[in-house]
């Protein structure tokens, strides 16, 4: 096959050649400051990234996971708990939970936005349930109005999971500003991402602040001063550095996904394919740009041939990954989010992508498709 352009997933060297100066002179402030962890670069971003949200309070971790853990924990979830998570979503939304030692309970996922399955939420709900993580996947909100009625009805915290939506909005609200506290993840590759691992938690009460605080410092927030048993969590100095340099251009990214994604809506009309959905009054980031095509697999070696870029997220829900088999789910339980894993295809979306990449992307899948129908 004649290879027309190739076009990666993402290409973080291009980004930080683009902020080059940048990330130089934060590191050049770090090193200078001579202070790698709980400094000014921690705390400025901090209040950044609240000011930004429009929470009361940010605190930098060492992971998006570490954030769920620790969220969770201050929320009291631990041995004998329940906590109600999509089937579909990133593993660690389930480890951050198992590790609590609660136990997380899957329901179904909503079949146009990916994102859990409101009316499978409530009735999942039982005496021993806690909280429930509802998860902005892909970037697309949650629908976290009818979350929050269910939660305050049954008495659950909601931890969101804003791993995949930076900036994301639902009914003109940032999400990660909906629930007792919002977990987020910079991976590299995330819409906000640090050179590394790095998370954070946000919310609005003092007093989770502060159990948060202590909690990823083992326990203390003075020296030597050990409440109770914590953890090793903190976000580094570096990390933060480096993720102040790169906030303020979250907003402009996000737009340029969303006008990528526009013109994948525009060009992919037509295909066998079921395009991403955009809830009315809400604002996805496309974090991922996730089609659903039919004999995936084989498309997925065709675009891979064609040197596109092409993942899938996830090619299994949570209750067929072999780790999390042990919950006892059966497969045909979560029907929605298994067929969400056969058709899933995610097409390359990243701020430096041009309209030129797109339209590459698009010539190659309709190679790709050739043979195909719309899934089912
Ligand atoms: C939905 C979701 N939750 C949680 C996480 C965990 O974040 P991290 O990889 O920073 O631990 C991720 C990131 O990969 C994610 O996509």
């Amino acid at each position: 096959m004649r290879v027309t352009r190739p076009v990666p997933p993402c290409d973080l060297a291009r980004e930080a050649r683009a902020m080059r100066g940048g990330l130089e002179g934060a590191s050049r402030r770090v090193f200078k400051a001579g202070r790698f962890i709980d400094g000014e670069e921690g705390h400025a971003f901090e209040g950044e990234f609240a000011r930004y949200l429009g929470v009361r309070w940010a605190v930098g971790v060492s992971s998006g996971t570490d954030a769920l853990r620790m969220a969770l924990t201050v929320c009291g979830v631990g041995r004998g708990d329940e906590v109600i998570l999509p089937a579909m979503t990133f593993v660690a939304t389930a480890e951050a939970v198992i590790h609590t030692g609660a136990r997380p309970v899957l329901v179904d996922i909503d079949p146009k936005t990916y994102c859990i399955d409101v009316r499978a939420l409530e009735k999942a709900v039982t005496a021993k349930t806690r909280a429930v993580i509802p998860v902005h996947l892909y970037g697309h909100p949650a629908e976290m109005k009818r979350v929050q009625e269910i939660a305050a009805r049954f008495h659950l915290d909601v931890v969101e999971d804003a791993a995949q939506a930076h900036g994301a909005r639902a009914a003109g609200r940032r999400v990660g500003t909906f629930g007792r506290m919002s977990c987020f993840s910079f991976y590299p590759t995330k819409n906000l991402g640090a050179f590394g691992d790095a998370g954070l938690v946000a919310g609005r009460s003092p007093g989770d602040e502060k159990k948060v605080r202590r909690l990823i410092n083992h326990g203390a927030l003075q020296k030597n001063e050990h409440e109770e048993v914590g953890f090793t969590a903190r976000l580094d100095e570096l990390q933060a550095a480096y993720l102040r340099v790169k906030l303020p251009f979250l907003e402009r990214w996000n737009q340029k996904r969303r006008s990528l994604a526009a013109l994948y809506d525009r060009l992919l009309q037509g295909l066998p394919i079921v395009r991403p959905a955009e809830r009315r009054g809400d604002v996805h980031v496309y974090h991922q740009y996730v089609i659903r095509c039919g004999s995936r697999d084989r498309v997925l070696r065709r675009l891979v041939e064609l040197k596109v870029g092409a993942l899938i997220h996830y090619p299994r829900p949570l209750h067929l990954v072999k780790s999390l088999c042990y919950l006892g789910y059966r497969k045909g339980r979560f029907p929605v989010s298994e067929q969400l894993a056969r058709t899933a295809l995610s097409l390359p979306i990243y701020p430096e992508m041009s309209p030129q990449d797109v339209q590459a992307v698009v010539a190659a899948l309709r190679r790709a498709l050739a043979g195909t129908e719309v899934p089912r």
